[in-house]
């Protein structure tokens, strides 16, 4: 029974102890020490030796990174003299992957993770976080579908910066992906118009709209497999024909001519 009691307290000291609810100044007590204290500057801290007292230094004015891209076409999607969008994917970017097969594969994969969540697999806009943030009510500014004349015929640079800097409500990316994965990305938002020519013709809520579009899956990864995308689910009965393209449309590689 005495040994119960001592324990008890022990065990409620030592927990008192370990108590974390007050600040110090004091470092703190570390057993072995040995790379804990080494001279280094912390993030944001104030250094005694430069005159602005800043630690963290900005780089050199004009100070340009070797894998910087400065190629304004490549870089901003801008004509050489900025007058407006380069129309076409730049055909450097497309051999940096080896070709349009590759570039659209690896699009497919980045669009996958970075863009899927707001603008759906198909590009319809009704991707997980669109139905959530209208489940919480907001109903300005959401992902608009691909599938709309407008940014059909919207040059391909525009797209690229949409990408890189964001647009309103969607945020930039362009901190998070290499340039040239950006110009994989709006490679395959091109692919994905063009293997659902129908999707957003139908009104929202009818009915008779065609059905859901092809996953993301039965989208081609490859320019050669574009018609496999009419696997689409089958139509409800009385509705507008199926999404399926017409054999004939056009390779997504033509629009890196
Ligand atoms: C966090 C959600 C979100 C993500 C992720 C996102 N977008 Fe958007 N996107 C939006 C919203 C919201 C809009 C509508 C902005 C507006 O109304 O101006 C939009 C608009 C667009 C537009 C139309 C721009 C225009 O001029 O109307 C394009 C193209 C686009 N996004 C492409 C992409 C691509 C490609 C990716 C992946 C790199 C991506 N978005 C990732 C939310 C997102």
């Amino acid at each position: 029974m005495r040994s119960k009691l001592v324990f008890a307290l022990i065990l409620t000291s030592s927990a008192l102890a370990a108590c974390r609810g007050q600040t110090s100044k004091d470092s703190p007590i570390v057993g072995i020490r040995n790379m804990y204290d080494q001279p280094r500057y912390d993030i944001q801290s104030e250094s005694t030796f430069f005159a602005d007292k800043r630690t963290m230094r900005p780089a050199v004015e004009g100070a340009v990174s070797r894998e910087m891209e400065t190629d304004p076409r490549l870089l901003k999607g801008r004509l050489e003299d900025n007058s407006g969008y380069v129309l076409t994917i730049p055909q450097e970017s497309v051999a940096s992957f080896g070709g349009m097969d590759p570039m659209l594969k690896r699009g497919k994969e980045r669009y996958g993770i970075f863009c899927t969540p707001c603008h759906d697999g198909t590009g319809n806009g009704k991707g997980a976080v669109t139905a959530r943030a209208q489940a919480g009510g907001a109903a300005a500014f959401l992902p608009p579908t691909f599938h709309q004349d407008r940014l059909r015929h919207m040059p391909d640079g525009q797209l690229y910066a949409t990408v890189e800097n964001g647009k309103s409500n969607m945020p930039p990316y362009g901190q998070m992906l290499s340039v040239h994965d950006r110009w994989a990305i709006v490679a395959y938002v091109r692919a994905l118009q063009l293997a659902n020519p129908r999707l957003g013709d139908e009104k929202p809520d009818d009915p008779t709209a065609p059905a859901p579009a092809p996953t993301a899956a039965a989208v081609p990864a490859t320019a050669s497999a574009a018609p496999s995308a009419s696997t689409s689910a089958p139509a409800p009965s009385g509705s507008a024909p199926s999404a399926a393209p017409a054999a004939s449309a056009p390779k997504p590689a033509a629009s890196a001519h």
